[in-house]
C-alpha cells in the first residue's frame, strides 16, 4: 500500500523526541517536509534523518497536494492557525497539546474539523499510554464500582520551565502550570472515566513563586535557562474542583511549589476499589476481599505511548475515523481549563 505522506511542523523538542521518530519507525508514513522557522532546525531534521525537504514557510507544506497529513509541533499560539490552515488545505492534522491557548481557539479548529471532514487529533499521549489504557478496561468492566471522586496531584518543588521564555508568557503558552502539566492529567481522567462532559468548575491559578525572577531559587530549569529581561505572567501553581456528569475531579498542581519532594499522581476513587496512578508509570490497585484489605500492581511492558498516538494518527488517515484523540472528544480539557482560569479571575464557580 503506498505510504502516507507526511509533514512535520515545527522542529523542536517534542517533534525530535516523539514525532520524527515515530514516523520513521512506521511503515505506514514517509515524512516529505520539515518546517521550521528556525530554518537550520529543518535542516538537521533532513540531515539527521535523510528524508524530506527543509522549508520555513508551512504554506509551502500545504500547497502540496502529495501531503496527507501535518503534525504541529509549534509553541502554543500557533496551533490553532496552523491546524485550521492545514484542515482547509485538506491536510489530516495531529496537534501538539494543548488544543490552543484558549477554548475560542479549540473552538475555531473543531468548527474546521467538521466543515472539511478531515482528522483532527489533540497529542495527548497519555490516552496510548499501557497504565491509562488498562485503567480505562478496570473502570469500565467495573472493578472500581462508581468511580466517585477522582484527585490529581503534578506538584513539583521549583522547577518552572524557562523563566522569562516562551513557557512563562501567556501570549506564547496561554497558560502555565495548567495549561503545560494540567492538561495531561485532566484529559487522562477523562479518558479513563469515559469522557464525561464536564459542569461546573471552581478553582484559583497562582503566580506566586517566580513573579520576581531574579529572587527566583530553583531545584531545575528544564526548557532553557532564565531570561531575566523576558515575561514571567502564567501560573506557577493551580488547585481546582471539577464536577463533571461522571465522578467529581480535584486537583493541585504546580510547576513550583514550597513543597520538599516532588508528587506525580492520580487517585481514581470507586466505591469498590481504587487506583492509584504513578503518572507516566504503573498503577496499584487497592480493595478488599474476602474481609481482607488486599492490594496489588500489575506488572507489565509499558510500550511507546507516542509511537501508539501515531500509528494510531495514520489509522486515522487511511480509514478517515476519528479516533480517542478526536477534537470532539478534546474539546472538554479546553472547556474545563478555560472555566478554571476564568473562575481564579472572577473568584467564584463557572458554569460550562
Ligand atoms: N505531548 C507531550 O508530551 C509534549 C511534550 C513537550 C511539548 N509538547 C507540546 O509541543 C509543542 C512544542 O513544544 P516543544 O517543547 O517541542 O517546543 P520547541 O520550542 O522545542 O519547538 C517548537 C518549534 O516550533 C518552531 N516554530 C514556531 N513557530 C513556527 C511556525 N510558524 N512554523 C514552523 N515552525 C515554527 C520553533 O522554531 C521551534 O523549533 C507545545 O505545544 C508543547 O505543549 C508536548
Amino acid at each position: 500500500m503506498e505510504k502516507i505522506k507526511v509533514a512535520v511542523i515545527g522542529c523542536g523538542t517534542i517533534a525530535n523526541s516523539a514525532h520524527i521518530p515515530a514516523y520513521m519507525k512506521n511503515d505506514k508514513a514517509e515524512i516529505r517536509y520539515f518546517c521550521d522557522i528556525i530554518p537550520e532546525r529543518a535542516a538537521a531534521a533532513v540531515e539527521k534523518y535523510g528524508v524530506g525537504r527543509a522549508v520555513a514557510d508551512y504554506h509551502e507544506v500545504l500547497a502540496d497536494p502529495e501531503v496527507e497529513a501535518v503534525s504541529v509541533c509549534t509553541p502554543n499560539f500557533m496551533h490553532s492557525v496552523i491546524a485550521v490552515d492545514a484542515l482547509e488545505a485538506g491536510k489530516n492534522v495531529l496537534c501538539e497539546k494543548p488544543a490552543a491557548r484558549i477554548l475560542p481557539e479549540a473552538k475555531r479548529m473543531l468548527e474546521a474539523c467538521d466543515r472539511t471532514g478531515r482528522i483532527l487529533n489533540i497529542g495527548v499521549c497519555n490516552r496510548f499510554h499501557d497504565s491509562v489504557m488498562r485503567i480505562r478496561e478496570y473502570i469500565d468492566e467495573g472493578r472500581l464500582g462508581e468511580v466517585y471522586h477522582v484527585y490529581a496531584s503534578f506538584r513539583n518543588h521549583r522547577s518552572i520551565p524557562g523563566l522569562g521564555g516562551a513557557f512563562t508568557t501567556k501570549a506564547i503558552a496561554g497558560g502555565g502550570a495548567l495549561i503545560d502539566w494540567g492538561v495531561h492529567f485532566i484529559d487522562l481522567i477523562l479518558y479513563c472515566t469515559g469522557d464525561p462532559k464536564p459542569l461546573t468548575v471552581s478553582g484559583t491559578a497562582f503566580s506566586k513563586l517566580g513573579r520576581d525572577m531574579r529572587s527566583y531559587t530553583y531545584k531545575s530549569m528544564w526548557a532553557g535557562p532564565p531570561d531575566y529581561e523576558g515575561t514571567y505572567d502564567v501560573d506557577d501553581s493551580v488547585v481546582g474542583v471539577v464536577r463533571t456528569e461522571g465522578p467529581v475531579i480535584s486537583l493541585n498542581g504546580a510547576w513550583a511549589q514550597n513543597i520538599g519532594k516532588n508528587e506525580m499522581f492520580i487517585d481514581f476513587m470507586g466505591d469498590k476499589a481504587g487506583v492509584r496512578l504513578d503518572y507516566g508509570g504503573h498503577f496499584t490497585l487497592y480493595t478488599a476481599e474476602h474481609g481482607a484489605l488486599v492490594e496489588y500492581r500489575p506488572d507489565f511492558e509499558i510500550r511507546n505511548m507516542y509511537e501508539l498516538e501515531i500509528d494510531s494518527f495514520l489509522d486515522c488517515v487511511r480509514s478517515g475515523k476519528p479516533n480517542r484523540a478526536d477534537i470532539h472528544k478534546i474539546i472538554h480539557s479546553s472547556e474545563i481549563m478555560q472555566a478554571l482560569y476564568d473562575s481564579s479571575d472572577l473568584g467564584r464557580e463557572v458554569v460550562i
